[in-house]
């Protein structure tokens, strides 16, 4: 496959916007700076509804992990886990399953010193720095692999993430690699944005990124990836029912997934890998 050229290392500059800190000002936290706000305020002009849609985005990632956890799974990899804010992985998969282990991946080295502060327990959770785009240092990470059993199954959690990564070849390359590592019995989970409903906002939100050069070490796509699109992510795997869908409607209790999707544009789906 086509090399991917590496990424420089992000280091950390107030004064110039950050993607990850951006989103904790969306989801109402409180590690971002006034660059970080600022470019939030423009995004919001762009798109109104982004607070909502991070929100429900986090909702979708609970009822997956619980999902998950319900059905046996006692590893997890939270794949650009972000800056830590309410109901993290290893807290809602260790209320499921005491002693589910949880690794969490991040590029931003501001996201991995708050991330350790917060979350790391020597025995069962973990926060490396490493980049998604390479997925066998992922792995390959000894921290990782003194956590994490691929022997045994494991959930892969790409939320929001893939979103960030503008080549296609790339992006399946990534799921494709992470999808081949772990063991049947193992799942790959994808949340993501898509271009279908509101090409405008997305288009928009683009256009603002590369013009006011948020940090997010990639390139921004003119659109983002179509629902279809996110469908062929999970090639090779097997969807768990009801599949790629508006996140509000998976997993969500009948009358629950009520929200107007069209508000929320995006999407996602998990995967099974059978043996
Ligand atoms: C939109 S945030 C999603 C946060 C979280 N997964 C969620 O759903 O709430 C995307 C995260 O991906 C991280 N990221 C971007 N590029 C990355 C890369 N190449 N490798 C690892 N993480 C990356 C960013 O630093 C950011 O924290």
């Amino acid at each position: 496959m086509t090399r991917f050229p590496k990424l420089e290392p992000l280091g950390f500059d107030p004064t110039i916007p950050n993607q990850a800190r951006i989103y904790d000002y969306l989801v109402g936290g409180k590690d971002n700076f006034a660059a970080d706000r600022e470019a939030a305020r423009w995004a919001l002009s762009v798109a109104p509804e982004l607070p909502m849609m991070c929100r429900e985005g986090r909702r979708f990632l609970e009822r997956v992990v619980r999902h998950l956890a319900g059905r046996g799974v006692r590893q997890f990899v939270d794949v650009g886990c972000g800056l830590p804010t309410q109901g993290n992985v290893h807290e809602i998969a260790q209320a499921a399953a005491p002693g589910s282990r949880v690794v969490y991946v991040d590029n931003d080295p501001v996201v991995v010193t708050h991330a350790r502060a917060l979350l790391e327990d020597e025995e069962h959770t973990a926060v490396i720095e490493a980049d998604m785009r390479e997925p066998d240092q992922v792995l390959g990470h000894p921290r990782l692999k003194s956590l994490i059993d691929l022997g045994s199954p494991v959930a892969i959690l790409l939320f929001f993430a893939l979103d960030v990564i503008p080549e296609d070849e790339l992006a399946s390359h990534i799921v494709g690699r992470f999808r081949d590592a772990i063991a049947p019995g193992g799942y790959v989970a994808i949340g993501h944005t898509v271009s279908d409903l509101r090409p405008e906002a997305t288009a928009g939100l683009a256009d603002l990124y590369q013009s006011r050069s948020v940090v997010t070490g990639h390139a921004h796509r003119e659109q983002q990836r179509t629902k279809a699109d996110v469908e062929g992510l999970f090639d090779g795997l097997s969807l768990v029912p009801p599949g790629v869908v508006y996140i509000p409607a998976w997993g969500a209790d009948a009358g629950q997934d009520t929200l107007d999707p069209r508000a929320i544009w995006s999407v996602g789906g998990v995967g099974r890998k059978d043996a």
